[in-house]
């Protein structure tokens, strides 16, 4: 009788205090309005210890052979993580061969790389550790370099339960990729956070524009975070130098196909496409209303069209409208390097 009595109340205070415990490492991921929830894959869940171990590496030169840079070098925060270059630039001043893609919304793909062949974002990070012309490095040298720091190794503990290695490195950076979350832009806010005034008369006839059936954008830049991740030619070149998905598929029908990017914070991200080829929006609007460069895999959605100058305005503020301020100024980005 007399225990029976207690154990409701003792159960009631034991109950938070263990949850409260477990809870201190779980890591809530904040999904804007209108985003659906990504997937997050069972052998790397979220938690506090292994997002700021990510973000800690993600911003130090330790990562580089001669430590001259970082993942942040070549992605940025305050220009939504691209690098304002034609092509990436890696150590010793080597160029290679891609623009570096913002990393908005990364959780989201189904693949990475402009060519898909890379399936999830921890093998992704293999490519500039071991590429000569990107870190030209080695996991077991990093984590010797992390040894030395009682934060890593601490951290590591934490996160993974383990010393720092490859497992630890490549894990603990994606978790920190997958917090990349860019959903607050003036277009969110009007489209998702009913907030009628967030977009200018201009923006919004430029938006009209954008998911119209005489331009087409949307068919490819479709959805949420403006891409369908289907891989397409928009017409180029008549002969591409990179031979884009082929250069994974080895087939010829996939030559010069690249996934379609995103268009989230585009303001920030030029120069654009894969080689950095354009510098502003309105080149690549005025490419589109030419319909592109004729070539045998250029896709039937780019077929031209004509605009008024001040429908060109209009498609321009639209596009600058996808500016995420909150998303570039987090304040975990803050002079991190
Ligand atoms: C020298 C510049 C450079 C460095 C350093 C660099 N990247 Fe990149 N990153 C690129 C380029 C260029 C691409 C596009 C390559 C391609 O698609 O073939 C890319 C692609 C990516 C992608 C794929 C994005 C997508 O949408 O498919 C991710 C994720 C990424 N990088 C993360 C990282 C991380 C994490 C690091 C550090 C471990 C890093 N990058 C270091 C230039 C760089
Ligand atoms: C057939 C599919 C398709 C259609 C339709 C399409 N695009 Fe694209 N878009 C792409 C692909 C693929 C790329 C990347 C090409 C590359 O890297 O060489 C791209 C790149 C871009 C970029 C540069 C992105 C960056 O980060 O470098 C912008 C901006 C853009 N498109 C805007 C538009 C607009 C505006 C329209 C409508 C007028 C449009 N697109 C129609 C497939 C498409």
């Amino acid at each position: 009788m007399f225990v029976k009595q207690y154990i409701k109340p003792i159960l009631l205070i034991l109950v938070p205090v263990l949850l409260i415990g477990w809870a201190q490492d779980v890591y809530e991921l904040k999904i804007p309005k209108g985003f659906p929830k990504p997937q997050i894959p069972e052998q790397n869940e979220l938690s506090n210890s292994r997002i700021e171990l990510g973000r800690r590496l993600f911003f130090d030169k330790i990562m580089s052979r001669d430590t001259t840079i970082s993942c942040a070098s070549c992605h940025k925060p305050e220009l939504a993580f691209t690098d304002g270059l034609k092509v990436g630039v890696g150590i010793r001043g080597q160029k290679v061969a891609r623009n570096s893609p913002t990393l908005t919304n990364v959780v989201y793909s189904p693949y990475f790389l402009m060519d898909g062949g890379v399936p999830t974002l921890e093998q992704q990070i293999i490519v500039p550790v071991q590429e000569h012309k990107e870190f030209d490095f080695h996991f077991s040298l990093i984590a010797q370099r992390m040894q030395k720091d009682s934060i890593y190794v601490q951290l590591s503990k934490q996160a993974y339960n383990r010393p720092p290695d490859a497992f630890v490195i490549t894990r603990a950076i994606s978790a920190f990729e997958r917090t990349l979350i860019s959903g607050n832009s003036p277009y969110d806010k009007f489209t998702y956070q009913n907030q009628i005034n967030a977009l200018t008369a201009s923006e919004k006839k430029g938006k009209d524009l954008f998911f119209s059936e005489r331009l087409k954008c949307s068919e490819c830049h479709s959805g949420f975070n403006f891409t369908d991740y289907s891989f397409q030619n928009n017409g180029l070149y008549v002969n591409y130098p990179d031979s884009g998905r082929m250069r994974l598929t080895n087939k010829e029908e996939d030559r010069a196909l690249f996934k379609v990017p995103t268009l989230r914070n585009i303001n920030l991200t030029g120069p654009y496409m894969h080689d950095g080829s354009f510098n502003t929006l309105e080149e690549i609007i005025n490419h589109y209303e030419k319909g592109g460069n004729n070539n045998p895999q250029k896709s039937e959605k780019i077929g031209g069209f004509k605009l008024t100058n001040n429908e060109r305005l209009n498609l321009i503020h639209f596009l600058e409208s996808l500016t995420d301020s909150s998303f570039i100024n987090r304040p975990d980005f803050i002079g991190q390097y």
